[in-house]
């Protein structure tokens, strides 16, 4: 295995067989992901029962909430797709667009990501842009920094649910009800430490967080329009490219994500899987559900 460290943010693995690494080995690449918050695996040729095989080698793989979104034969993939498969509508289309980090909205958000390209529009410019939140919070200016920290968020994903062929003749209000009883949203520390480096990353996005907890509306809307501002500032925005082969793997403690540059109607697809790597979010978060080592 050969890791190369890149010069903006994260590394590159080569000469790595995935479908054969040991639990040893997989650990090992879970040190290097906390370290470089975002490896990109290139030369990777997985089917899908070789994916979950791979990926339960780092820690429990998630059943995403929503079941439309999951791979018909591996609920443990979340499929992002506008490509019919068998004749059937899988997955769903035009995933993750917006600034965010997985699962940001749940009361106990999801640790690691893999994102594998299968297939992958012309042009180039398809990928996961990224930004560095350790980073971010490092470069913060001083009276932002003093006026977030010790703050809570709360996030919600609800203006992101993509209606599906099953909610035809549903009301929005209805459509929102529903998301909510799964997934009401939940606060998170604005400012979280990572729980096996101990590093300090800003933990908001502006497409999960609505506002500032125990902050006037006004106050909070002022705060979380800098921190967007700030973060998503050209200069801090680094693209992990697809391209066949490739297999993103990053550490949502310590980046937020979104996808990018799709033209419309290219046809896409990619297989998410998620990883609980059994260990607090954040040091006080209760280690719950699927998240048990
Ligand atoms: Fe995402």
């Amino acid at each position: 295995m050969k890791l190369t460290p890149r010069s903006s943010l994260g590394a590159d693995v080569h000469d790595i067989d995935l479908r054969s690494i040991s639990v040893r080995e997989a650990q090992a690449l879970k040190a290097a992901v906390y370290e470089h918050k975002l490896l990109v695996f290139h030369g990777v040729d997985l089917d899908e029962a070789d994916y979950v095989a791979m990926a339960r080698k780092f820690g429990v793989p998630q059943r995403y909430f929503q079941r439309h979104y999951h791979h018909p034969d591996f609920p443990q993939i979340f499929v992002s797709n506008n490509v019919p498969m068998g004749g059937n509508k899988v997955g769903v289309a035009g995933t993750g667009r917006m600034w965010h980090s997985d699962y940001q909205f749940f009361p106990e958000p999801l640790p690691l990501t893999f994102v594998m390209p299968k297939i992958v529009p012309s042009g180039g410019t398809r990928g996961t842009v990224f930004v560095d939140m350790v980073a971010a919070l490092r470069d913060l200016p001083n009276d932002l920094r003093d006026a977030i920290v010790g703050t809570r968020c709360f996030h919600d994903a609800v203006y992101y649910y993509k209606v599906q062929p099953f909610d035809i003749d549903k009301g929005i209000g209805e459509l929102m009800e529903e998301f909510h009883r799964e997934a009401p949203g939940a606060l998170h520390p604005t400012v979280i430490e990572h729980p096996v480096s101990g590093r300090q990353a800003l933990y908001v996005s502006s497409g999960f967080t609505q506002r500032i907890d125990r902050v006037s509306h006004e106050q909070s809307r002022l705060l979380l329009t800098r921190l967007f501002e700030f973060l998503e500032d050209p200069a801090r925005v680094h693209q992990a490219t697809w391209e066949p082969g490739v297999l993103l793997f990053w550490d949502n403690r310590q980046l937020m994500h979104r996808a990018t540059g799709q033209l419309h109607g290219q046809p896409s697809r990619s297989y998410r899987i998620g990883i609980y790597d059994g260990t607090p979010f954040y040091p006080g978060l209760p280690v719950t559900g699927e998240n048990q080592p």
